[in-house]
């Protein structure tokens, strides 16, 4: 089976001020079809800069990282947006959402994106804003919704496009305990039904029993693993 994600021995530095600094030092790792991978570790490890550079982002400065089979690192600009529109959602840690639209309008912008009737793609989005809890807020923008609210448009919308690889930064973090299970179980019923592979960065202990496997971070480096067979 081909992995959803593969990556082998990838370093990341950044120039800051003429200087390097060395974000990821080797990390290689394999996500298989339908897994929840769960990636903990302490803030400025390196997780969100890791999640980047899978979901096409950004480019890392060594190694290779395959999504689906396809090593992404030489693709060029807009291979590489075409591969992030079909294949990979995000949800990302903070400015998720487009400002000037609307909730639906968030959700179904995706949707127009990969050929969808605006009928079509509104009423697809309704549907997604009912699972997570905001029924009635679809014409609210962004700046009308609390932060929690907002992390769940984004949750609804990288559901949306069905994606092979879902990668989620802290998804849970600003909700309470009953809308992050809420979240989580639509990400499995997304993993179990689409076969999607999800992985996930959090702190929130809470959602770690939905893990197939969690791998902990530190310092740039992936140390170990809870669970799985690797
Ligand atoms: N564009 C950048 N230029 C320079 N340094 C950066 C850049 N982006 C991130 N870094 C540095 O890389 C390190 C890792 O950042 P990253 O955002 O990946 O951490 P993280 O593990 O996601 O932390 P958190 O849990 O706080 O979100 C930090 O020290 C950060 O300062
Ligand atoms: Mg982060």
């Amino acid at each position: 089976m081909i992995p959803a994600a593969q990556v082998a021995n990838v370093t990341k530095l950044f120039r800051t001020g003429g200087q390097d600094y060395q974000v990821l030092r080797g990390v290689s790792l394999e996500i298989q079809p339908g897994e929840i991978v769960m990636l903990a570790g302490p803030s400025g490890c390196g997780k969100t800069t890791l999640l980047s550079i899978l979901g096409g982002v950004l480019r890392a400065t060594a190694g290779s990282v395959q999504i689906a089979g396809q090593e992404t690192t030489t693709l060029s600009e807009p291979d590489l947006n075409d591969l992030r529109l079909w294949q990979i959602g995000f949800i990302f840690q903070s400015h998720n959402l487009l400002a000037g639209l609307t909730a639906e309008g968030n959700i179904a912008a995706v949707l127009r994106m990969r050929g969808w009737s605006k009928r079509d793609a509104l009423n697809q989005a309704r549907v997604l804003l009912a699972e997570v809890n905001l029924a009635g807020k679809e014409q609210h923008q962004p700046g009308q919704l609390s932060i929690g609210q907002q992390q769940r448009v984004a949750i609804a919308r990288a559901l949306a496009g069905q994606p092979g690889l879902l990668l989620a930064d802290e998804p849970t973090a600003s909700l309470d305990a009953h809308n992050g299970q809420v979240a989580m179980d639509l990400l499995r019923r997304l993993s179990r039904q689409a076969g999607s592979s999800i992985l996930v960065v959090t702190h929130d202990a809470r959602i770690h029993h939905y893990a197939d496997r969690i791998l902990h971070m530190e310092d740039g480096q992936i140390l170990h693993q809870e669970g799985g067979t690797q």
